[in-house]
């Protein structure tokens, strides 16, 4: 008999890719997963510890689901209710503490042992799973993977070493650690045979890929790229998330000579001061970032560019705050994620002196993001009237919309029949607004009936 499995993610792309893995692991048990927790016999919080509240939270989002066990328990069954993820890895037995009617709790490197975990756990034995096990949870996967659609993601690397001052994940997601060149071509091909169309290749430090290759030799992210660009369904690679460090000459070369990789760059800078870079133990100067920048014009032209910044990081006067704002200008973004320094337990951040005030954080993060905002609106607004081609990996809000990605990551809305669905199409740009833009479809058939005229 099938047995109903609910899972809510937060956070990063690797949270929603490790979501989708234990969902394999999960079906080889008989779980199917439905959208929401009622009836549910395994209900999974994947958390994210990244920022302010993120324990609370959890709390508010376990008292949610606690009806459902006790309506379960009521029909004389068991539902088991399990938190995974950073918060999971970062506050366990907190959480195991505070909430008696949680099950299970497990870190982000051991949801291959689910099956153990849920028959220890059937059998009344609360389950915390801390641990960064030697093994690999790659080398436990079951082949079988739910198919992801058009648009697929890739976990190539995990966890971090570089120990950022602010930052919760080398402790949550512990070392990094690269899988090896076999393991990922394996999944893209299968990827590839479920019908992606676009594969990202994630990693919290993406471009710090350094995976065993075939004969014992090392593949960086660029050689990797550029093997998975040789599968011919595969039209476009993206990356995520780099550090500057770590943008080898490879791979900034990679972004000219490689078509499919599309012309997008996510780099975080954090801050555009050195002295709080510094602070930050972001291990390199402003400067270094605008080189990589200059080198990655230089390859690819068209290349978009976005990227993370923190305000009111302990120590970060207004003349830091300054030069972020001077930096943003003079590299124009056409997108930027932008957030308030949240003090994480246990980080060396949050023992730091000097803390800016909570209203200084607002003022600067409000004029930050109106910069930013503008940025996003205006290299939307310079589409319009172009042709431009977009994978519609997405139904749209409405009835007879579905929507995607343009190469350079705007979200692009259209009028289309469902059966353009995971088609790449060129599409006029009509509109812009800050989030997005809208347009026609061109032509009127799509890619694959094409060629299918033409072959006949
Ligand atoms: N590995 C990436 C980012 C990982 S976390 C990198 O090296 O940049 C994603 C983003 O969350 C970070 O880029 C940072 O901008 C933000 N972030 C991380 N910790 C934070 C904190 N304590 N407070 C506010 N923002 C934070
Ligand atoms: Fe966090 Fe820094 Fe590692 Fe990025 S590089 S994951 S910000 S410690
Ligand atoms: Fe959050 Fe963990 Fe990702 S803290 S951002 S889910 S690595």
């Amino acid at each position: 008999m099938s047995k109903k499995l609910y899972i809510k993610t937060w956070g990063c792309q690797m949270n929603v890719y490790d979501s989708q893995k234990m969902a394999d692991v999960l079906a080889t048990l008989g779980y199917q997963q439905i959208p929401e927790p009622d009836g549910a016999d395994l209900m999974v919080l994947n958390t994210c510890h990244i920022r302010e509240k993120a324990t609370e939270k959890v709390f508010s989002d376990l008292g949610r689901l606690r009806p459902h066990k006790e309506a379960k328990a009521a029909e004389g069954q068991k539902a088991l209710i399990a938190v995974a993820g950073c918060v999971a890895q970062a506050e366990g037995d907190v959480i195991l503490q505070r909430a008696k009617y949680v099950d299970m709790v497990f870190g982000p490197q051991t949801y291959h042992l689910l099956p153990e975990m849920i028959l220890n756990a059937t059998g009344g034995v609360r389950v915390v799973n801390t641990d960064f096990p030697v093994e690999s949870k790659f080398d436990h996967l079951p082949g079988e993977a739910q198919a992801q659609g058009p648009s697929a993601m890739l976990s190539v690397q995990e966890g971090c070493d570089k120990f950022c001052t602010f930052c919760v994940v080398p402790y949550t997601r512990g070392a990094e650690f690269s899988r090896p060149v076999r393991q990922v071509l394996d999944e893209a091909l299968r990827m590839a045979d479920s019908g992606a169309k676009e594969i990202t290749l994630l990693g919290q430090n993406v471009n710090a890929y350094h995976g065993e290759g075939p004969n014992g030799e090392t593949w960086d992210l660029a050689k990797l790229i550029a093997k998975i660009a040789d599968i011919p369904s595969i039209q476009r690679i993206r990356y995520m998330t780099s550090h500057p460090k770590d943008m080898n000459d490879g791979l900034i070369a990679a972004h000219g000579a490689i078509e499919k990789l599309m012309p997008f760059l996510h780099l975080p800078l954090q801050s555009g001061s050195d002295r709080v870079l510094e602070l930050m133990n972001r291990k390199h100067k402003v400067a270094d970032y605008l080189d990589v920048i200059a080198r990655t014009r230089k390859a690819r032209p068209d290349i978009a560019l976005s990227s993370d910044f923190i305000v009111g990081f302990p120590g970060e006067t207004e003349d830091d705050h300054r030069q972020t704002v001077e930096l943003v200008r003079e590299v124009g973004y056409s997108s930027c994620y932008s957030f308030k320094y949240s003090p994480r337990p246990g980080t060396p951040g949050a023992a730091m002196g000097s803390i800016v005030p909570e209203a200084v954080k607002d003022t600067r993060l409000h004029e930050l993001q109106a910069i930013l905002f503008q940025q996003q609106h205006d290299y939307n607004k310079a589409c319009v009237g172009k042709i431009v081609p977009v994978l519609l990996d997405r139904k749209g809000e409405k009835e007879g919309q579905l929507q995607g990605k343009s190469p350079w990551m705007q979200s692009v809305y259209v009028s289309a029949p469902e059966r353009l669905f995971g088609e790449i199409m060129d599409i006029t740009i009509e509109r812009a607004f800050q989030n997005g833009m809208s347009g026609t479809v061109l032509q009127q058939e799509t890619p694959s009936t094409a060629e299918k005229r033409e072959a006949a």
